[in-house]
């Protein structure tokens, strides 16, 4: 154990003290990161991933991996003064559980462990304080793969909520690139899989709140990461004194809406392939100032029933005990509720399947949940995955990467509102999904 130890180091040393020498050769070349890095792991439904939060009880046993094909650990945190991941007796008693319910899952989806979140507090700084320096760095990436490799991760996600400037975003380009050069050189000395890394990013590609406009370097992502996964949540809140669609699909008004954010991403040449559109399974809740102006945008005092928030088995709870009214945005593609002065804004069966049509006809990679152990009986989880295999069986067989003439046959699982009128039959029947080809 202690020798296995002891070559661990002299790997990692050497991974990360060479790896500026591999990139180089590597740069010259395209790079297609989903197809090369994860041949023969992206599945024919693409990416279908969700969060499991450690800290909810929710047990990880109980995930129904029928469903997903990534299961992420939600989360381990940096140390503030070493930036190694600080590994607390906490995080081993869960890490330990994780690790040990993937044993009992059928079938075995493949595990990311997560590093952040969205706390706020201290953990944007000492994300950005890590990413500054080369050491720090460093010492970062090194205690990421010794954690996941502990554990039998088969990747490491980053979710840096949120770099806060132009200066964070240039090192967070660095940080993926020697992120990845890590994992590469750790993967070919240690004859393993390589680590997949992946990162939650912003549901666009641009930010513009709480600071200067910044961007996202699209190269180094497109380059050195798997896949980003876009939240494509939170657009509104209690923060707010009026009501809002937290996750629509489309807004006629402003460009909070998923549409904005994947189509900026799209617009900034991220591949949509190595897009994984997040899906929420829970919902911002307000009190409305006056109950009988119960619309979009109506004033609102503050938080609403679980204060503030309600996961999606509360809001099907809630909705049936209080005869809520319950109203389907056909527009934003969204649902809300009230009754009284509550007002609950969320998604349900209706409005995940067109999200996820919406995600197959931009072909994207796929979607990811936040979070497991709010679903009702996997209802969301299980239709999400069901769009998936439904479009894909309308495909010809060979070749899976071209609309046939089945284009033109009626598919049941076709009728999402809203996705002929922006893309049209062909867009929704396009290579969506397309399993890579071995040589690309
Ligand atoms: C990698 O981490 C180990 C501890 O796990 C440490 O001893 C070693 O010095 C680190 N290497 C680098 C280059 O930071
Ligand atoms: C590990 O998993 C087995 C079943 O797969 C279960 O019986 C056992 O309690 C688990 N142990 C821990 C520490 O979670
Ligand atoms: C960018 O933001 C970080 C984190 O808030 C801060 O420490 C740093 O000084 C900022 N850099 C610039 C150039 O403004
Ligand atoms: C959204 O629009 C607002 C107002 O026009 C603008 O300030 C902001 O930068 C835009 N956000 C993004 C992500 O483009
Ligand atoms: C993001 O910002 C960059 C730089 O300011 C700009 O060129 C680009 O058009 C913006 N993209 C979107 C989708 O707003
Ligand atoms: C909501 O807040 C804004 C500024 O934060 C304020 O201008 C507006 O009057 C408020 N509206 C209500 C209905 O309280
Ligand atoms: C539920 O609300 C509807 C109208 O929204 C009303 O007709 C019905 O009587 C209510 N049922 C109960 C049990 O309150």
């Amino acid at each position: 154990m202690a020798l296995i130890f002891l070559l661990f180091l002299t790997i990692f040393n050497f991974c990360l003290n060479h790896g500026a020498t591999i990139s180089s050769a590597r740069a010259s070349r395209p790079h297609h990161s989903v197809t090369s890095s994860t041949d023969g792991m992206l599945q024919d439904q693409g990416i279908r991933a969700a969060y499991w939060p450690s800290f909810t009880g929710y047990p990880a046993s109980s995930i129904d991996t029928s469903y997903f094909s990534h299961i992420y650990y939600a989360f381990v945190l940096p140390s503030p003064t070493t930036y190694a991941l600080d590994i607390t007796s906490d995080d081993v008693e869960k890490l330990l559980e994780f690790a040990n319910a993937t044993g009992s899952w059928n079938p075995r989806a493949k595990t990311v462990l997560s590093i952040g979140g969205g706390g706020g507090g201290a953990l944007p700084g000492i994300f950005s304080q890590m990413a500054s320096q080369a050491y720090s760095r460093a010492d970062f990436i090194n205690s990421t793969i010794k954690v996941a490799r502990d554990y039998s991760f088969d990747g490491v996600d980053l979710d840096w909520e949120f770099p806060s400037n132009e200066s964070d975003m240039s090192n967070l380009g660095l940080l993926f690139k020697e992120w990845r050069e890590a994992l590469e050189c750790e993967a070919s000395i240690t004859k393993q899989a390589r680590l997949i890394l992946t990162s939650a990013v912003y549901y666009a590609s641009n930010i513009s709140f709480d600071g200067g406009p910044r961007s996202y370097l699209i190269q180094a992502i497109s380059r050195y990461v798997d896949w980003i996964s876009p939240m494509c949540f939170d657009y509104h809140g209690s923060w707010e004194n009026f009501t809002g669609l937290h996750s629509a699909l489309y807004d006629p008004h402003t460009n909070l809406s998923t549409d904005f954010g994947i189509g900026s991403w799209i617009q900034s040449d991220v591949p949509p392939k190595m897009i994984v559109m997040g899906l929420p399974l829970y919902g911002p809740t307000w009190s409305l100032e006056n109950p009988s102006i119960n619309t979009i945008g109506a004033p609102t005092t503050g938080t609403g029933p679980g204060s503030g928030l309600l996961v999606y088995s509360q809001v099907i709870d809630f909705n049936r005990e209080n005869n809520a009214t319950i109203v389907f945005d056909n527009t934003r593609i969204s649902y809300y509720s009230y009754v009284g002065d509550s007002w609950v804004s969320y998604d349900d069966i209706r409005s995940i399947k067109s999200k996820v049509h919406y995600a197959r006809a931009r072909a994207l990679g796929g979607y990811f949940f936040w979070a497991l152990g709010q679903d009702l009986d996997w209802a969301i989880s299980s239709t999400a995955s069901q769009v998936g295999l439904c479009i894909w069986t309308e495909l010809p067989e060979e070749p899976r990467n071209r609309p046939g003439p089945e284009e033109n046959r009626p598919g049941n699982c076709l009728t999402g509102p809203g996705l002929g009128f922006h893309f049209g039959r062909l867009a929704v029947f396009g290579p969506v999904w397309v399993k890579p080809a071995k040589s690309s």
